[in-house]
């Protein structure tokens, strides 16, 4: 995973078996009610689920990383988004028997110190899956119809129509790289159904069938890049996934096409990237994500300000929606609750 700075949503990967490597929590050892710490913003649903559960909830969003040392050991649960630090220091420090990630990724969470002390890590893998191809979608609109450049434009004072011909998605070949997951299906889907547009995938695994729904696959990640007029990249980040769209891959890609990341930066070659927009082999890239967050190389933030709308740049907020969000939530909560009644039914 590449480097980052922010507190979003993580890069060791979306994966729900990397929320399941625990062993049996040591449950026997606790007494009624179990003690929740939140200590990042979460939606008010899932908070009414544990308390409604019979949880002792402590909501304290935004603790400081000194005082969540300081008060971890009183607590059973701790629930997180990306921004708290969850360091072998404090695990090993704490009497923690569940970690909950309300969101995906788990980067923030060491998931060594985790195995060791025998705490379950949970996560939330389906929450985003709808708010991040919705992006990914509207990232194809805005790169193909030059749509922030076209706002600048007219609030700079400029009328420049003649420079903003655009292009259609419809009946574009659209190539969707991790097309067997989650949101590579939701792409494939929305893109398909709504917008009629030709998608190809490939995948490491055989996607399943969706009646009605394109599902044509290649063999070989070089023949979607050959075919496609917009590539976008749907695989969790991982050292068989690094830099696997690098500097001979998107050279393959047809000219003048479009490459659209909310995966993880380090998916892409960066530099790679940039030499190929600069040089004009391809038209536009779509970018939620980034090697650091926010950019700090010179490469890098030059890619974002690539000028005359041949970026169109996000700040990581693929899973920035309020119905995510909600979800999250309510799904952290349930597997909470799931995960203490499985051990201790009597709770
Ligand atoms: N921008 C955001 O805020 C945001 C939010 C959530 C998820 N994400 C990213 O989206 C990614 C995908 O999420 P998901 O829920 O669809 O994951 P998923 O696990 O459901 O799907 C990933 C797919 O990638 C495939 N894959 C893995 N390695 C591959 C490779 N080398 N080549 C081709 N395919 C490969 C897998 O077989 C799987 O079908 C996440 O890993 C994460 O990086 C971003």
């Amino acid at each position: 995973m590449g480097p980052r700075h922010d507190s979003g949503p993580s890069a060791l990967e979306e994966t729900e078996t990397a929320a399941n490597t625990s062993t049996h929590p040591r449950f026997e050892q606790l007494t009624s009610p179990l003690r929740v710490l939140i200590s990042d913003p979460i939606d008010e649903e899932g908070i009414k689920i544990l308390k409604d559960a019979g949880f002792s909830v402590d909501n304290q969003p935004g603790l400081e990383k000194s005082k969540l040392a300081n008060i971890v050991d009183q607590y059973d649960v701790l629930i997180v988004r990306g921004r708290t630090k969850v360091d072998s220091a404090i695990i090993r420090n704490s009497r923690l028997k569940i970690i909950g990630r309300a969101g995906v990724g788990l980067d923030n969470i060491d998931l060594e110190a985790a195995k060791e002390k025998r705490v379950a890590v949970l996560n939330t893998p389906s929450a985003p899956t709808t708010s991040v191809a919705e992006l990914t979608v509207g990232l194809m609109l805005c790169l193909l119809r030059k749509i922030p450049f076209a706002d600048h434009s007219m609030k700079d004072g400029r009328w420049i129509k003649n420079q903003l011909i655009g292009e259609e998605l419809q009946s574009k070949k659209i190539g969707i790289i991790g097309r067997a997951g989650r949101i590579g299906n939701e792409v494939s889907r929305i893109l398909t159904v709504g917008f009629q547009a030709d998608v190809l995938g490939y995948d490491v695994i055989r996607p399943r069938g969706v009646p009605g729904l394109s599902y044509e696959i290649t063999d070989s990640i070089e023949d979607l890049l050959r075919r496609c007029d917009i590539v976008t990249i749907h695989v969790p980040y991982s050292p068989q996934t690094h830099n696997l769209l690098n500097e001979a891959r998107l050279r393959l890609m047809r000219k003048g096409s479009y490459i659209v990341n909310t995966s993880r930066g380090d998916i892409v070659e960066g530099p790679a990237l940039l030499k190929h927009l600069k040089e004009g082999h391809l038209s536009g890239a779509g970018l939620d994500v980034f090697h650091l967050e926010p950019p700090a190389d010179t490469w890098e933030k030059e890619l974002v300000n690539l000028p005359d709308g041949a970026t169109v740049v996000t700040c990581h907020i693929g899973a920035e929606t309020r119905q995510a969000q909600k979800r999250a939530s309510i799904e952290i909560a349930e597997r909470i609750k799931a995960e203490s009644q499985r051990v201790t039914p009597a709770l």
